[in-house]
């Protein structure tokens, strides 16, 4: 297994990946899959940013797994802070996918100045807290019934991780 970064090519297996989570899982709070345009358009958004997407990739060159990272929020105060995101494919999960997309994103952030990572996940995805709390994250905060689908109400965790000790900046 290769971490690389996406290419066009692989634009439809991450779109495979992300329609299948939104069918089966509380990963995504919508049911609304999403067009091989939509995902275009959000990944050439990524690359025009510099903003990094990444795939897990098999023996095959098949993807496996992909991870990206974006804006937390959109007012400037908040530029050094980064949502992040990572999905595997079901039949591959549990064998250190996951953990080796989180680590190459947190290197990435570091490399690019982030200071803080985001994960913000159900309160039911034990998977996806595991992972984040083994690569150190905490969860900073939890917010109850912030969401449904499938029926229920779903609590908003977020795990955070500050990454260096650099100083505020000046403004
Ligand atoms: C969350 C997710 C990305 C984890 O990926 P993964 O490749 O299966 O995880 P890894 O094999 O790298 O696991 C790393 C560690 O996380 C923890 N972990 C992962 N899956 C777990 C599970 N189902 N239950 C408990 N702990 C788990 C374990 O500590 C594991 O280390 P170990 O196997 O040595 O015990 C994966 O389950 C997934 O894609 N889920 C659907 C999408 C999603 O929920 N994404 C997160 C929201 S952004």
């Amino acid at each position: 297994m290769i971490i690389r970064n996406a290419e066009p090519k692989d634009v439809p297996a991450i779109l495979a990946l992300y329609n299948h989570a939104v069918r089966q899982t509380t990963a995504a709070w919508t049911t609304r899959e999403e067009t091989l345009d939509d995902r275009l358009t959000w990944f050439e958004g990524r690359k025009k940013q510099g903003l990094p997407v990444l795939v897990a990739a098999n023996e095959a060159d098949e993807v496996i797994g992909f991870a990206s990272y974006g804006p937390f929020r959109p007012r400037e105060g908040y530029r050094l802070t980064a949502e992040h995101s990572v999905y595997v494919v079901p039949s591959f999960q549990r064998r250190g996918v996951g953990r080796d997309l989180l680590t190459r994103v947190m290197e990435i952030a570091g490399e690019k100045g982030i200071h803080v990572l985001i994960g913000v996940v159900d309160g039911d995805n034990a998977a996806s807290i595991a992972l984040h709390e083994k690569l150190g994250f905490e969860v900073t905060g939890r917010v109850p019934q912030a969401g449904t689908k499938f029926g229920r109400w779903l609590d908003l965790v977020f795990l955070s991780k500050v990454l260096n000790t650099a100083p505020a900046p000046d403004k």
